[in-house]
């Protein structure tokens, strides 16, 4: 069973971006569920090895801290044997299991897996069976619509075929695999899902606003909503979604406060091995719309360590 969430707002699986510091600090700000990066079944396999020799777990290599819960780590690859040993590695440690069917990125298309997989009706039976088979925590999928414009409707079929084997919860964004980022999000297409479906169905794509939450929602019916970019540096969101929905109203935050954030990220990161590199892209997010921001995020990449990127975030306040 799906655990029972506190909002209705989600935070995106985001590669590079939602680190355990910043889904901490989005489930401080009310996202109902938070989502590991896209992790490999095989690496979490060797992985495992590795950290077993040294009586250590697997959540030396996917960090996160008991206050995301509920968390939901995402998978992908499509090796059946190596995915059902992966899911059950990861099965203590998570409340659920999301597998991605959507990156378009081609080193993951490629390998035959992420959105190729659309494509792919019994490969992508078997995947949702062994997963399900697997473990015994709820396990849920992510999409996209189809992999091009002339297959954009292969979301019915895979949303069928999960529904019957058993995945409890399907997010849709609304784009094909060749579109990438591309367009808009067509969410008539989450709509339609909806309506076909049995399942609790997540609506995602182009956020960035409470109302645009609220759209969302009452054009497509969908459950719940899932926002990745526009919850990049701005944690606040989901409290402005919450409250939003619920009283029609919200609290702005100002330049400054979105610093604040920042060093409260930079804060919360101290506590996991963070790459400096991401860090640093974390820094420029939180510095969109802030007066200067462009001369800010020149100087922010040539910092060489906390303490300088420190120092040239504490200078922004004067500035603004
Ligand atoms: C930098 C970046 C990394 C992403 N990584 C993942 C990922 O690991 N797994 C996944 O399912 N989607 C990934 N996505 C897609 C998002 O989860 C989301 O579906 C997409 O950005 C559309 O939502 P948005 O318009 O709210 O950003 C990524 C997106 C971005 C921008």
């Amino acid at each position: 069973m799906l655990p029972r969430f506190s909002s209705r707002a989600f935070l995106a699986p985001m590669a590079g971006v939602s680190d355990p510091a910043l889904r901490l600090q989005c489930k401080k700000n009310g996202a109902g569920l938070v989502v590991t990066e896209f992790t490999s079944i095989h690496s979490i396999i060797a992985k495992e090895k590795q950290l077993k020799e040294n009586q250590k777990t697997i959540q030396e290599f996917i960090e996160f801290s008991e206050l995301e819960r509920p968390i939901s780590i995402q998978l992908f690859g499509s090796d059946l044997n190596a995915l059902a040993k992966a899911a059950k590695i990861v099965e203590p440690f998570f409340d659920i299991i999301d597998y991605n069917m959507g990156c378009p990125a081609p080193h993951i298309t490629s390998q035959m897996a992420g959105g190729a997989l659309l494509q792919e009706v019994n490969l992508t039976q078997q995947i949702f069976q062994t997963l399900v088979t697997s473990v015994k925590k709820p396990v849920t999928l992510k999409i996209r619509s189809g992999v091009t414009n002339a297959s954009k409707f292969l979301f019915r079929d895979i949303a069928q075929i999960a529904e019957d084997e058993g995945i409890q919860m399907i997010t849709l964004h609304p784009r094909t695999v060749s579109q990438g980022y591309s367009g808009h999000s067509d969410w008539n297409l989450i709509k339609e899902l909806k309506e076909i479906s049995g399942i609790p169905i997540v609506g995602n794509g182009d956020i960035v606003t409470p109302e645009d939450a609220k759209m969302m929602i009452d054009e497509t019916n969908c459950d719940y909503v899932m926002i990745g970019r526009g919850a990049m540096g701005n944690p606040f969101l989901f409290e402005q979604i919450n409250d939003y929905l619920k009283t029609g109203t919200y609290k702005q935050y100002g330049l400054n406060e979105r610093l604040d954030s920042f060093f409260e990220y930079l804060h919360i990161s101290e506590s996991y091995k963070i790459k400096f590199a991401n860090i640093k892209g974390q820094a420029m997010r939180f510095t969109k719309g802030l007066r200067g921001g462009s001369r800010l995020r020149s100087e922010i990449t040539f910092t060489k360590d906390i303490q300088s990127l420190e120092q040239v975030m504490k200078n922004a306040y004067l500035k603004n």
